[in-house]
């Protein structure tokens, strides 16, 4: 067994699980997507049943029946003497649809790979014998990536040198890194909420505790909360996605981008920016950064004023994070970290201990790419435009009672159900064949599930196939949650 979850905990972690009757099968249901979304590891204990009835305010039989539900399905098992452990995950197949090829994935907001990306590998590959020549191990990354690197971040007013920047593998390696380099156990991290739950699992597991300020697609950074946690808990770092934030789609004004750096600046804070998403404009005519090509005289134009923090006066220390796994494909894993010299050389002896480097091929790769970025980011646009236009489109006429957002980038709408049953919802929507994250994976903390997040990277008549399974399940999961809504379990976010 490798870790155990508390009665209290786990009724934090569910949130509003009361989603429909008999209630211990809507206790297994919200278990099992702790399960599927990975918050419950496997082999993780569960409480004995009496504590977590206690806590839940239950019956003990019905927390009985939901554990013999979760035992008859696989998700746990059950030894005599050592209690409830939870098992590895098989991917079940739905209850309702024919064959896995109907199913709809929405887990990940991934696009698919840029359409060039086959011919480069290819010039690449013919190249491969100067590629082998390389030592091979290089934990800063290739000199003509780093300097492709630097120079679009000088073109788009951050002045860089290409020893400012490391070469990752992909954004999220970036993110474990920093998080480890600069956290010692027990320190703060302020974080926003709802946020991308995989920078929030390596900033827990580098041992910080987290403190989250809210953001919302309409009403962007809650500022007066984040002026709070920053004054009262000093966090060492904050990790924020200022462009196109994962999920919500918003984009901080340059008056939040203020008065967060001013606060930052006070508490000492350093800002970690997560720019995975920052390139992924739909409506903006101009790519937003173009990238500049340090060996070619061509200038390629560039829009400057775009950049979250470039213009900020204040005197606080920027970490910039950014990959090609979003504008280009998820599977090239290269992304990178911009910060100064003396922070690149720690991040260079904390990085032995998880990797040797990047890969030599996927570098040469991205290095030709970034020569044709102003054309790759023109064809994400369009391509994220028009699954964004199906996907609303579509839901404005299924499911009009709930609030679908309005977003101008990024790879999700962040939707407000009129009901908080996001958990419910996606697990009647599994049996269907479409699988999706239910809002509080999205949570820092906890909360969210009123909110669901979904991706508009997949081809439109997937999007208008997933919205016809939403509004086909909807009803039921809202007839049969039990009214009044259940008492609320969920601790509030400091
Ligand atoms: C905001 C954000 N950061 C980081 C990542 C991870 O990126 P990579 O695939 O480059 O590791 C993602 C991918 O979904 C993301 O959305």
């Amino acid at each position: 067994m490798d870790s155990r979850i508390s009665a209290r905990g786990l009724a934090g972690a569910l949130g509003g699980w009361r989603t429909r009757a008999p209630a211990y099968e809507a206790l297994a249901d919200g278990i099992r997507l702790l399960c599927l979304d990975n918050r419950l590891a496997p082999n993780t204990a569960l409480p004995a049943e009496r504590e977590l009835a206690a806590v839940l305010g239950l019956s003990r039989t019905t927390v009985t029946a939901a554990y013999q539900s979760l035992r008859d399905s696989g998700h746990i098992d059950s030894l005599r003497g050592s209690g409830s452990v939870t098992l590895p995950l098989g991917r079940r197949a739905p209850r309702h649809v024919d064959t896995d090829a109907d199913a709809i994935d929405l887990q990940q907001a991934s696009p698919a790979a840029w359409p060039g990306l086959a011919g480069v590998m290819s010039e690449v590959a013919q190249d491969a014998a100067s590629l082998i020549a390389r030592a091979g191990y290089d934990l800063i990354g290739s000199l003509p990536l780093r300097a492709s690197i630097a120079a679009r971040y000088a073109a788009s007013g951050v002045p860089t040198s290409p020893d400012q920047i490391m070469v990752t593998t992909g954004a999220q390696s970036a993110i474990q890194l920093v998080a480890t380099t600069l956290l010692r156990r027990g320190d703060r991290a302020l974080i926003e909420t709802p946020t991308y739950p995989h920078a929030a699992d390596a900033l827990r597991s580098a041992g910080a505790r987290l403190v989250a300020v809210p953001v919302t697609t309409d009403a962007g950074w809650d500022l007066d909360r984040a002026a709070q946690a920053l004054t009262r808990t000093g966090p060492t770092l904050a990790y924020l996605m200022p462009r196109f934030q994962n999920p919500t789609g918003r984009t901080m004004s340059a008056g939040e981008q203020r008065a967060i750096a001013e606060a930052a600046e006070r508490s000492r804070t350093t800002l970690v920016l997560d720019e995975t998403t920052a390139d992924l404009a739909i409506d903006d005519p101009e790519p937003v950064r173009a990238f500049a090509m340090p060996y070619a005289d061509a200038a390629a134009p560039f829009a400057d004023a775009a950049v979250p923090f470039a213009d900020i006066d204040a005197d606080v220390e920027l970490v910039r994070i950014g990959s090609l796994g979003k504008t280009v494909w998820g599977g090239l894993r290269v992304g990178w970290i911009r910060c100064d010299v003396a922070l690149i050389r720690r991040l260079a002896a904390e990085r032995p201990r998880r990797d040797l480097g990047t890969p030599e091929f996927e570098q040469a790769v991205a290095t030709r790419l970034l020569a044709r970025f102003p054309e790759i980011v023109a064809q994400r646009s369009l391509l994220l435009g028009e699954g964004r236009d199906a996907l609303a489109v579509a839901l404005a006429d299924r499911l009009p009672e709930w609030k679908i957002p309005s977003v101008r980038g990024g790879v999700s709408l962040w939707v407000e159900l009129d009901a908080p049953l996001s958990s419910g919802l996606v697990m009647a929507a599994r049996d269907e064949g479409l699988f999706l994250s239910a809002g509080p994976r999205f949570a820092a903390v906890s909360g969210h599930d009123r909110q669901l997040r979904l991706p508009f990277t997949a081809p439109a008549d997937d999007l208008r196939r997933a919205v016809d399974v939403l509004a086909r399940v909807w009803p039921d999961v809202r007839l049969a949650a039990p009214a009044p809504a259940a008492p609320d379990l969920v601790s509030a976010i400091v």
